[in-house]
Order: C-alpha cells, then sequence, then structure tokens
C-alpha cells in the first residue's frame, strides 16, 4: 500500500516547471524524508530512450504512435520508479505526468480523450497523484523564454501549442489540482509552489518544512 506522496507538476513548455521542480525538491529535503525528482517522458533506462526517440526532431511520429510511446513510457516508469519509491514512504516529484497526455495527445492532437483516459489509466495501473500542480503561462512566455533549442515537441505548429495551453487552463480547475501563475518571478512561483504543498504535507500528516 501507498505510504509516500506523490507531486506532479504540468504545463506547456517553458513554463519554468524543471527548474521548479528542483527548487521544490531542495526545499522538501530534510532529515529523515528521502525526495526523489522524475520526469516524464523518462525516468528510467527505458523511458529515457523512448523520451529520445519522442524528442528527436528526426522522428516522424503519427499521433497514435506517439500516444502509445509516452504511455510506454509512463508504464515502466510508474512500476520501476514510482510505485517502489511510495511504498517506500518516498515523496516523488514528477516533472509531467497523465495530465500531459490528455493536454497534448487529447486536446493538442485531437485524439479521443476517453481512449487518452483508458490508456492513461492502464498506464499507471490507476495510480493518481496526490497533487497535480499547473504552471499556467499565456502563450507569449513560450516564444519570449528563449531555450537551448528546439525539440520535436517544441516545433509543433503555434496553433497546436494554443490548444495545449487552452487544454490545461480548462484541466487547472480539476479537483486535487492547483494552478499557479507561473508568468511571476521565479521566487514567487517557488512561494506559490511551497504553500500549496505545505497544505498538503498538514493534510496527509507528513510534518511541514
Ligand atoms: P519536457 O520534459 O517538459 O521537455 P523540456 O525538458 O524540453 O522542457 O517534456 C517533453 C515534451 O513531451 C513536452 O513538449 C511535452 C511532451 N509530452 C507529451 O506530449 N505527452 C506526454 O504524455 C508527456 C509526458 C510529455
Amino acid at each position: 500500500m501507498k505510504k509516500g506522496l506523490f507531486i506532479v507538476l504540468e504545463g506547456p513548455d517553458r513554463s519554468g516547471k524543471s527548474t521548479q521542480a528542483a527548487m521544490l525538491r531542495d526545499w522538501l529535503a530534510g532529515p529523515g524524508r528521502k525526495v526523489r525528482l522524475t520526469r516524464e517522458p523518462g525516468g528510467t533506462y527505458l523511458s529515457e530512450k523512448i523520451r529520445a526517440i519522442l524528442l528527436d526532431p528526426k522522428s516522424e511520429i503519427e499521433p497514435l504512435t506517439e500516444l502509445f510511446l509516452y504511455e510506454t513510457s509512463r508504464a515502466k516508469h510508474t512500476l520501476k520508479v514510482i510505485m517502489p519509491a511510495l511504498k517506500a514512504g518516498e515523496i516523488i516529484i514528477s516533472d509531467r505526468y497523465t495530465m500531459s497526455t490528455t493536454a497534448y495527445q487529447g486536446y493538442g492532437r485531437g485524439l479521443d480523450l476517453k481512449m487518452v483516459e483508458t490508456l492513461n489509466r492502464i498506464a499507471t495501473m490507476g495510480l493518481k497523484p496526490d497533487l497535480t500542480i499547473v504552471f499556467d503561462v499565456p502563450d507569449k512566455v513560450f516564444r519570449q523564454r528563449e531555450c537551448r533549442g528546439n525539440d520535436r515537441m517544441e516545433l509543433q505548429a503555434a496553433s497546436f501549442r494554443l490548444k495545449v495551453n487552452r487544454a490545461y487552463k480548462k484541466l487547472a480547475s480539476a479537483p486535487g489540482v492547483t494552478r499557479v501563475n507561473a508568468a511571476a518571478s521565479i521566487e514567487d512561483v517557488h512561494s506559490r509552489v511551497r504553500s500549496a504543498v505545505a497544505a498538503l504535507l498538514r493534510k496527509k500528516g507528513f510534518g511541514t518544512r
């Protein structure tokens, strides 16, 4: 049975999730508490290989194939990393999880949302995050934040990106989900993330930091 805590950070590309995930891990870590940071697609040897295929601009991938690749990476990651960590009482923070598939492959690619939901459930074996934090940013932030080079997903048309962005705004109002305005400064965003996580720790009897 699950004893740890499962926190997921979600949001459009370049919303600053990865920076915030590392800051959250550093804030949470402390004596007697094991905190693990992981990501999707990725998190295991096999899943990182799948990530490389998915993000390679040279890969030609149809929407359905793309969906299965993300779910394959997730099944391995859930079984080999997330579930054992939770069983051992760890706090696990994942940079993306099932909501990404709903936003990108469901709303973005236009695949049937029920099918996406079913595959999400199969790949996770029904595991749900204790808290999902959605980083909400206007699309102009994507254009302003230059990065190391574009991967296959970042090279998608602006219309795809806008669909994903709108999807996140919608998904952020679901139960168990906290929306954070990620257009603010790094410190402000971190402090909002901390309050959401502190509330979860109190609720689950983990003791705050
Ligand atoms: P991410 O790790 O956020 O990329 P980066 O480190 O470059 O910011 O995610 C990789 C890409 O994969 C991102 O564009 C979102 C996409 N993605 C999906 O389309 N579906 C999914 O299920 C997941 C987990 C990610």
